[in-house]
């Protein structure tokens, strides 16, 4: 089935065109260097989970790399919510991307005067359920996450290459995930996915300046633990820590909430989902349920 993707360039109105005649030219660069951002949003039910913070985030990315996105969040958030309705999808992924636009060869991103806008919603492709029931074994990648100084992960680029050298690795591995270490050699984020702890009971997370994407998963995860009277701690992590902790998950607009149960062949508390974790995955789906 073909689907209708809203595109527009530059401060032309754009508009819901079919996949054929969605086109980018091959001079764009978001194409030529990964110069853009992008979101990846769900929608349960016909309802867009957690938009305005997902719009949030790609304003705040494009700003970081001087990029103007050249429509409003209003008219952002109005494009996304038409783009899923007019292709009559209830349970969706949904993929924002604002691309520089078409400049000439060469990188200076000022010689580009339109930036892109895509809007795609579609099926959403889920880990399989019995990974939520056993939980994933994952790898530590050699691939460090990149430096906050070089390009902040914060920022969510279309240049994810870092991520996938990493993703190459734990599919080498026959894992679905890899952790990545930052410059200090401490914990900061899988290749898709934030990850969690369970430390003493308490909820650990590396924090945003460890060289993290501030997942909207994420946070949402932090507020539910808080309201369940979970202590919730953004602290740096070793892999000792990760080895050593009683639970272990990892959160992802895709994964939702996924139970990690053994990294770097170490089995994590007793090698199954533990219990606050399926407390977490439980009053997360009820979220997204109860279409809030
Ligand atoms: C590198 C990285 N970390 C974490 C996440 C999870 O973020 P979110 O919960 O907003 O999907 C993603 C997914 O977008 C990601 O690409």
């Amino acid at each position: 089935m073909s689907l209708l993707i809203y595109m527009q360039h530059g401060k032309h109105k754009g508009g819901l065109v079919s996949e054929e005649d969605a086109k980018v030219s091959v001079f764009d660069h978001g194409l030529l260097y990964g110069d853009g951002v992008f979101e990846g949003i769900r929608a349960y039910a016909g309802k867009v989970f957690k938009l305005q913070e997902h719009i949030d985030r790609l304003y705040n990315s494009a700003k970081a790399i001087r990029l103007d996105i050249p429509m409003t969040k209003k008219e952002m958030t109005a494009a996304v919510r038409d783009t899923v309705k007019a292709n009559k999808l209830t349970d969706c992924y949904i993929r924002l991307i604002v691309t520089r636009g078409k400049g000439p060869m060469g990188l200076d991103p000022g010689k580009c005067v339109d930036p892109c806008v895509v809007i795609i919603a579609t099926t959403i492709a889920m880990y399989p359920e019995e990974q939520y029931e056993k939980g994933l074994e994952i790898i530590t990648a050699t691939t460090l996450r990149n430096h906050p100084a070089a390009l902040d992960p914060r920022i969510k680029s279309l240049n994810y290459l870092n991520n996938i050298l990493a993703k190459i690795e734990a599919d080498n591995a026959g894992t679905f995930e890899a952790i990545m270490l930052n410059t200090d050699g401490l914990v900061a984020e899988c290749t898709g996915d934030n990850i969690f702890l369970i430390i003493e009971g308490a909820l650990c997370t590396p924090p945003g300046t460890a060289g993290v994407l501030k997942g909207v998963t994420r946070s949402v995860v932090m507020e539910l633990a808080r309201k369940q009277k979970i202590e919730v701690k953004e602290v740096c992590l070793s892999r000792y820590d990760v080895y050593s902790a009683e639970e272990c998950f990892l959160t992802g607009t895709g994964a939702e909430i996924i139970p990690v149960v053994k990294v770097d062949g170490r089995i994590i508390g007793d090698g199954k989902p533990g219990p606050i974790t399926r407390k977490l995955l439980k009053e997360f789906r009820k979220l997204t349920k109860s279409g809030k």
